[in-house]
């Protein structure tokens, strides 16, 4: 079976095809048209910007991928599309995209939840994984993390209650002057840098969520104190004047990407313990992180966890792992109607 997966939910156009034979999962192509370059110069993702260049680059991406794939259209079993979470006119480029294709050629439309995508980026990359699984997706819009107890289900258990890592990584970045988008920068200067070089404290939950209460929260995520410190650290360093030098870049970098690693895969092993997982994963533009990779695989070695991560091409937003998700979708019976909407807010729960 061939799925063509289409996503736009953010800065990047991607179709791909992905191949199911004998169960198993195989990337036949995974183009990614990425804008960085035109959202650069405004220091961030511009929604409107972003749409319009989805829909310039939509049918060549698409083509594209087909191309690569050496398949025709009509060689396409299913369309998998990315629903949402996102930026809402991105997204409907890439709805109404799919919708059209797949009422033209009459073949079934898929709906993929984006996080579910990073989720089975983990199964595309490695097959089978011991279950249950401890995903952490963290991305420019979430850090959550997912008990994966089988295949195509994900339960929360934890999230962050106010910024996304790599929101965290682009705000440094930019406070810094570094530019857009942070996280691979800030990640390349840490490699220079002292990771002890500033003070930077760590932020823990201990108590329940003020505004749902049921929800037990010692597994979530804070990290606007952690940016809020760095500039603290910032204006205090430049208050007389001066700016700071490329060593106390570097240095506050290091430091930065030291608590935020620390403070994810703390929270990624007590879970994993906590819920009795066989496995642990990372998924998400973040886990494009050096030292988050190099990290995790140590420590799962350390305490006997298996832990994966997806290649790099498959962290960032990508169509493969949209078409992943879709197989999962199209096998558990999910289909959508002519009416599918984008949902900018869609939950994953
Ligand atoms: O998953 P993704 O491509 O898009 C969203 O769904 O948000 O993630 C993008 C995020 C950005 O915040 C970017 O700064 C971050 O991933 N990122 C990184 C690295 N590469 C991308 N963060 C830390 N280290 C990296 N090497
Ligand atoms: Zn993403």
């Amino acid at each position: 079976m061939l799925m063509l997966g289409i996503e736009t939910s953010c800065d990047e156009t991607s179709a791909a095809v992905v191949a199911e034979e004998h169960g198993a999962w195989a990337i036949r192509s995974n183009v990614v048209a990425s804008q960085t370059a035109i959202h650069r110069e405004w220091g961030g993702v511009v929604p409107e910007l972003a749409s319009r260049q989805h829909i310039r680059d939509i049918c060549g991406v698409v083509r594209s991928a087909l191309d690569s794939a050496n398949v025709e259209l009509a060689g396409v079993d299913a369309i998998a599309v990315t629903q949402g979470p996102g930026l809402v006119g991105s997204l409907l480029v890439g709805v109404s995209f799919a919708k059209s294709v797949a009422l033209s050629m009459s073949r079934p439309l898929i709906p993929v939840h984006h996080l579910a995508g990073h989720v089975e980026s983990l199964f595309l990359q490695h097959g089978k994984i011991p279950l249950p699984l401890v995903a952490l997706v963290v991305s420019g819009g979430h850090t959550s993390l997912y008990l994966v107890k089988t295949p195509g289900s994900y339960r929360r258990i934890g999230r962050t209650r106010d910024d996304a890592a790599g929101e965290a990584y682009d705000k440094v970045a930019k406070l810094l002057g570094l530019g857009y988008p942070g996280g691979p920068i800030v990640d390349k200067l840490a490699k220079q840098g002292n990771d002890r070089g500033v003070e930077l404290p760590r932020t823990r939950m201990t108590h329940a969520d003020r505004n749902a209460p049921t929800v037990k929260g010692d597994l979530d995520f804070s990290f606007s104190g952690l940016k809020t410190a760095v500039l603290r650290h910032v204006r205090n360093r430049t208050a007389a004047g001066g700016a700071l030098s490329d060593k106390e870049i570097a240095d506050i970098c290091a430091t930065f990407q030291r608590v935020v690693v620390e403070t994810l895969l703390d929270r990624l092993f007590e879970s994993a313990d906590r819920f009795g997982a066989c496995s642990v994963g990372i998924a998400g533009g973040v886990s494009a992180n050096s030292r988050l990779r190099t990290d995790l695989i140590a420590r799962g070695e350390r305490v006997g966890l298996p832990a994966f991560v997806p290649h790099i091409s498959l962290s960032t937003d990508n169509a493969a792992m949209i078409a992943a998700a879709g197989l999962r979708n199209y096998h558990a019976g999910l289909r959508a109607g002519w009416d599918l909407n984008a949902d900018a807010s869609l939950e994953l729960k």
